[in-house]
């Protein structure tokens, strides 16, 4: 069924999520590729159609292939920040944040998304897990002899190759995002994880519940006693940890499921 011609989520379960989130003093929201998709940001794996769909997401999303086509990477993300530039929050990063300036100090966004749509939309407290695509970084974290270390985002203003080098010490700037292969930036789960054994309410909002460890961020908020509820039109690997599972898009049940818990 497409996504958009969606029924609204069935009235009772809706109620019944939106009771657990007006008594909760600390809910954690995980989100995934869906929350941006009605900003019109396509998900990583719609990202590799078109031009890029010849090539298989290791090639496209890795130090390896990186490092064996820096341009033909530096070029695809390039054209993923283009897209997230011109993308705007959506109704659904707009209730999440309105909610959390009408609670201070009860709800922290932990986000799979390299965008910046929660930011830009007020979210006051957002943890990526996956980085930042419009920031940069060394390829060679240690190679930098200068001190203090030269900066891959001065580095990519003034010499906006593709990749932008380092033109002191050689250095390939790139994208600040976690590749295949890579750890999570370790401050970044481990706050995840631990706000996941401590929050009330954990709502998983357009995720497949594909890739660890945040996947298992719902089964770990579940197991510390919180009420887990997914927003997602479709079924996910993880629907199986949800106390309620909403039928609906981030754009269309999250206004419903939040905008009474702000009395508006
Ligand atoms: N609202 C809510 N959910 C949606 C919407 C929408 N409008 N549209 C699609 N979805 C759901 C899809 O049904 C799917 O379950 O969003 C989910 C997107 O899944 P993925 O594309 O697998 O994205 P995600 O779960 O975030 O992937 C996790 O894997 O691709 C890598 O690093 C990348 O951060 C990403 C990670």
């Amino acid at each position: 069924m497409p996504t958009l011609d969606l029924p609204a989520p069935d009235p009772a379960r809706l109620a019944e999520a939106r009771e657990a989130i007006a008594a909760a003093r600390r809910v954690v929201v995980l989100t995934g590729a869906g929350m941006s998709a009605e900003s019109g940001i396509a998900t990583f794996r719609d990202a590799l159609t078109g031009l890029w769909s010849r090539f298989n997401p290791e090639e496209l999303a890795s130090v390896e292939g990186f490092c064996a086509a820096p341009e033909r990477v530096w070029d695809w993300y390039a054209e993923r920040r283009e897209g997230v530039r011109r993308a705007q929050p959506n109704a659904g990063h707009e209730a999440l944040a309105a909610w959390a300036r009408a609670h201070p100090g009860c709800m922290c966004v932990v986000t799979q998304n390299v965008d910046d749509l929660h930011q830009r939309a007020g979210q006051p407290d957002v943890v990526r897990l996956h980085g930042d695509i419009l920031a940069v970084q060394w390829l060679d974290e240690s190679a930098c002899r200068k001190r203090p270390r030269c900066d891959p985002a001065q580095a990519a203003e003034a010499s906006p190759g593709r990749p932008p080098r380092c033109a002191h010490c050689g250095n390939l700037a790139r994208p600040g995002v976690v590749w295949f292969g890579e750890a999570l930036p370790t401050d970044a789960l481990d706050r995840a994880q631990r706000l996941a054994d401590e929050c009330e309410v954990m709502l998983v909002v357009g995720t497949s519940g594909a890739v660890w460890p945040a996947a298992g961020l719902a089964g770990r908020a579940r197991r510390g006693g919180a009420r887990v509820v997914i927003v997602n039109p479709d079924e996910s690997e993880i629907d199986g940890q949800a106390h309620l599972v909403l039928r609906g898009t981030a754009a269309r049940v999250l206004p419903r499921l939040l905008g009474a818990a702000v009395g508006v």
